[in-house]
């Protein structure tokens, strides 16, 4: 980063401070505000519209232009030639693996793909009905309890292998979820087949019958997982980075992340598309249902982002997924898809939408996608959380790497009380 430039910010009572001005390799210049400390001041900037909380390497977004790079490869050129792995190894490691580099990886990360057959026990303890990623949160939390001890986080190999456990066991606790609460039992990882076949077959096998992936599916998926691997300082990353700060356990960090993930804002938002789209019910009442969105009645979910104030580019690769899952399924009639498409072009013209710059984010239509794909709405955020998962642990490990790593501790405007005095209960009005 060069910091050659300065801003001068002067207060009213004449003090005044430099500020460096930095650039980075993209993007806009950032001020480094750590002198603000000399005079005593900080800054005020809730839900961190214009606040870095950190400098990265791994992901660039560019929101107005809609550009979205992993480790400056664009994500269509990687959504379009590359595979999930490849993918994970690229974010982890800063690189695209050499043929032999991917061969290791893939061998390493199927290699870890088997729980500890205690972690099945923890299942017990939800009730059946429990929401997955509320099983996720737990389950993903309690893997913390069986690596703590052999451990070092400040050690860059020991690093590496809770990287690549947490990419392997994922899928495998994430399809033990799905088969818990259906009542099915748990199917074992299979070593012949990919990394998302593998976890196909977990979600729809069952012990009376093989499954025989299908390739246009499996293709579909492993492209969910690419779109959704890492979107820079989101709100669950940034939750693994500052749970990681304190140097706590990286399983633990993740199951934290998976927390920040669940809630409607974030990455719920593909199961509220799914339920706001059987709530319409019918094209017939999206112009009905758009009004009520206009009204702020409610939100249309799937649409907006903080960061994005153009088209998402991830929402257009899904868009056109969408068309591809649907046509190999012979359901090109599908409502949901029919409505969506109808809410998209109304929302694409009005007033109301283009003011705010609101356009579909990457959750539109992945809903649509997964449910053509078999997978119950409830899971959505689980598939979701899968795919994220290289991109919490990446960004972990960027932050570890950091000699300087120091606590995140942010600070605060108070707006409370000023000091007061005790008072006895028989005083108290
Ligand atoms: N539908 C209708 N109006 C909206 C929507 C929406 N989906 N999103 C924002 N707006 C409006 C707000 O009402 C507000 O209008 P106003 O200026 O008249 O008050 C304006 O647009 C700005 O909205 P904010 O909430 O301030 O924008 P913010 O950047 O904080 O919110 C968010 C981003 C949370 C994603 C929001 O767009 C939203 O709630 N979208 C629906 C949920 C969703 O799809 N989330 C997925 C995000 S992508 C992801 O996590 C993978």
């Amino acid at each position: 980063m060069k910091n050659k430039r300065v801003a001068t910010l002067t207060l009213d009572d004449g003090r005044s401070v430099e500020l460096p001005i930095l650039a980075g390799t993209l993007g806009p210049d950032v001020l480094d505000l750590h002198n603000l400390s000399k005079l005593g001041l900080f800054t005020y900037d809730p839900a961190f519209f214009s606040t870095a909380s950190c400098s990265s390497k791994i992901t660039f977004i560019d929101g107005d232009a809609g550009l979205l790079y992993y480790r400056g490869y664009p994500i269509e050129q990687l959504a379009e030639k590359s595979d999930f792995l490849e993918v994970c190894y690229l974010l982890l490691h800063g690189e695209l693996p050499t043929a032999e580099q991917s061969a290791d990886f893939n061998y390493r990360v199927k290699h870890h793909t088997m729980v500890h057959d205690q972690l099945a026990r923890f299942f017990n303890g939800f009730r059946r009905d429990a929401h997955p990623m509320a099983v996720m949160v737990g389950v993903v939390g309690a893997l913390s309890a069986f690596y703590h001890d052999s451990l070092d986080i400040n050690n860059s190999e020991h690093r590496e292998i809770s990287a690549l456990r947490l990419i392997a066991k994922l899928p495998t606790i994430a399809a033990m979820t799905y088969k818990y609460s259906i009542g099915e039992p748990f199917i074992y990882p299979k070593n012949k087949f990919s990394y998302v076949e593998n976890f196909m077959c977990m979600m729809f096998a069952t012990p009376a019958e093989e499954y025989v992936p299908n390739p246009k599916l499996v293709r579909a998926l492993e492209r969910i997982f690419i779109l959704h691997a890492d979107h820079e300082q989101n709100a669950s990353t940034s939750t693994v980075r500052l749970a990681g700060s304190s140097g706590a356990n990286p399983f633990a960090c993740v199951a934290s992340g998976i927390a920040a993930l669940w809630g409607p804002a974030h990455g719920g938002a593909n199961e509220a598309v799914l339920k706001m789209l059987e709530e319409i019910g019918d094209v017939s009442r999206v112009e009905e249902f758009m009004k009520g969105v206009k009204d702020k009645k409610y939100r249309l979910m799937g649409f907006g982002h903080r960061v994005y104030k153009n088209m998402d580019p991830r929402a257009s690769v899904m868009r056109d997924t969408c068309y591809e899952v649907l046509k190999e399924l012979r359901l090109e009639d599908d409502p949901m898809f029919k409505m969506a498409i109808a809410l998209e072009q109304i929302a694409l013209k009005d007033p109301y939408f283009i003011e705010r710059k609101l356009y579909p984010n990457v959750d539109f239509y992945s809903g649509i996608v997964l449910r053509a794909l078999g997978i119950p709405t409830s899971m959505f955020t689980v598939i979701f959380a899968v795919g994220r998962t290289i991109g919490w642990i990446s960004q972990w490990n960027e932050m570890m790497s950091d000699s300087e790593r120091k606590i995140g501790r942010p600070r605060q405007l108070y707006l409370g009380e000023t000091k007061r005095n005790y008072m006895a209960v028989n005083k108290r009005r």
